[in-house]
């Protein structure tokens, strides 16, 4: 049976000199989870990683697994297994020794490394590949071959900096279902850094948002993709985006651009309660419906719209302000057309203008 192991992370800080990179995450990931750190680039995601491996040191705060505070001890007492971006598989060495080399670091008997390698190329489907080069093998093989590396020694915790970045798009969405039902089947607890979305949302058990050096939500896909604690996480998730439009409360109802609708029921009281004037509507494109003729939504006219197969992005300009939407397959637009987008009420997300956090997060 694999031990359970539990990450805390309290008040980590990580300066690089007057640099702040990390401003105090405070993060408990549970055992046998998989978290996803997603955020763009430079938002400090590898930092993160590196200080829970043991690589960096955190400036404040401390790390704990299971309870203990590790913040002092080496990577190599940590028992992590880590995956980077670029594989660095040692060119000189067979896959198979590739693989072998954490076991014979630590001294493991000939035969057991044997067996051991044999086990985890079994179970990445590369037994057949052990007897190559690195630079005989694909991409994703090479990638394999890394994962393997870091499983063979029976790491605590794996942690993987954004695995999966050098493969094509095809491949990589085979590799991510493989590697979830690997992390689940092995359970063991997993920290995937990636700045991809769609990755993060169909991988992780919970997601942790990251900007500049702050998390600033922590949640399962379903959370942070349909109750975004902020803009900046609604507009990070999905593809298309989360559409954003300005909203002015007018007589208990939103003026949108002159188009009028109603406050969405689940938000009614709050409104009231926080007294918000200036609101910024939040609408994701396959929670509207372009519909012709009178109806309540955003009044506006097609500027353009780009089919993809079973269904098409339609992109209209409301007063000026662009939102997409997805529409059926088929249906026939025209550029210019007057149009109203009909929104599915309970899945409007109201933020507040001035701070863009998400009305059922304010304070
Ligand atoms: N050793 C270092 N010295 C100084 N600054 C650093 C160092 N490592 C990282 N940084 C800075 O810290 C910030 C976070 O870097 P980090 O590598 O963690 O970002 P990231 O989210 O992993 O980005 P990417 O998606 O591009 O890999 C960046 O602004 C980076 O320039
Ligand atoms: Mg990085």
């Amino acid at each position: 049976m694999r031990k359970m192991v539990r990450i805390a992370l309290e008040g980590i800080t990580k300066r690089f000199g007057d640099f702040t990179a990390l401003r105090s995450i405070t993060l408990k990931i549970n055992d046998k989870e998989f978290m996803a750190l997603l955020g763009p680039s430079g938002s400090g995601k590898s930092t993160l990683l590196y200080t829970i491996a043991g690589i960096y040191r955190p400036t404040e705060g401390r790390i704990y697994f299971d309870g203990k505070d590790i913040t002092d001890i080496p990577p190599k007492d940590r028992n992590v297994g880590l995956v980077f971006q670029n594989w660095a598989l040692y060119p000189h060495m067979k896959v198979f020794d590739n693989i072998a080399f954490p076991l014979e670091l630590r001294k493991v008997p000939k035969q057991d490394i044997e067996a051991k390698v044999r086990e985890v190329s079994q179970m990445l489907h590369i037994e057949d590949l052990l007897d190559r080069y690195p630079w005989q093998l694909s991409g994703g093989q090479q990638q394999r071959v890394a994962i393997a590396r870091a499983l063979v020694k029976e790491p605590d915790v794996l942690l993987l900096d954004e695995p999966l970045s050098n493969l094509d798009a095809l491949l990589r969405i085979e590799v991510r279902a493989e590697l979830k039902r690997l992390q689940k089947e092995l359970g063991i607890t997993a920290v995937y850094v990636t700045h991809d979305q769609a990755e993060a949302l169909a991988m992780a058990d919970r997601i942790a948002v990251i900007r500049a050096g702050k998390i600033l939500q922590v949640g399962t896909p379903d959370e942070v993709y349909y109750r975004p604690k902020y803009r900046f996480v609604g507009g990070f998730l999905g593809n298309p985006p989360m559409n954003f439009v300005d909203a002015e409360v007018e007589n208990g109802y939103l003026n949108v651009y002159g188009s009028r609708i109603q406050i969405p029921a689940q938000y009614r009281a709050l409104i009231e309660k926080l007294g918000v004037r200036e609101i910024l509507l939040g609408f994701r494109p396959h929670d509207a419906e372009v519909v012709r003729g009178a109806a309540e939504g955003l009044a506006g006219e097609v500027y353009s719209f780009e089919p993809l197969g079973r269904e098409q992005i339609v992109t209209i300009s409301v007063n000026g302000a662009f939102v997409k939407v997805f529409a059926p397959e088929g249906e026939h637009f025209s550029f210019g057309e007057r149009v109203t987008v009909k929104l599915r009420e309970d899945r409007i997300v109201l933020f507040d203008r001035k701070t863009e956090k998400a009305l059922e997060f304010l304070p």
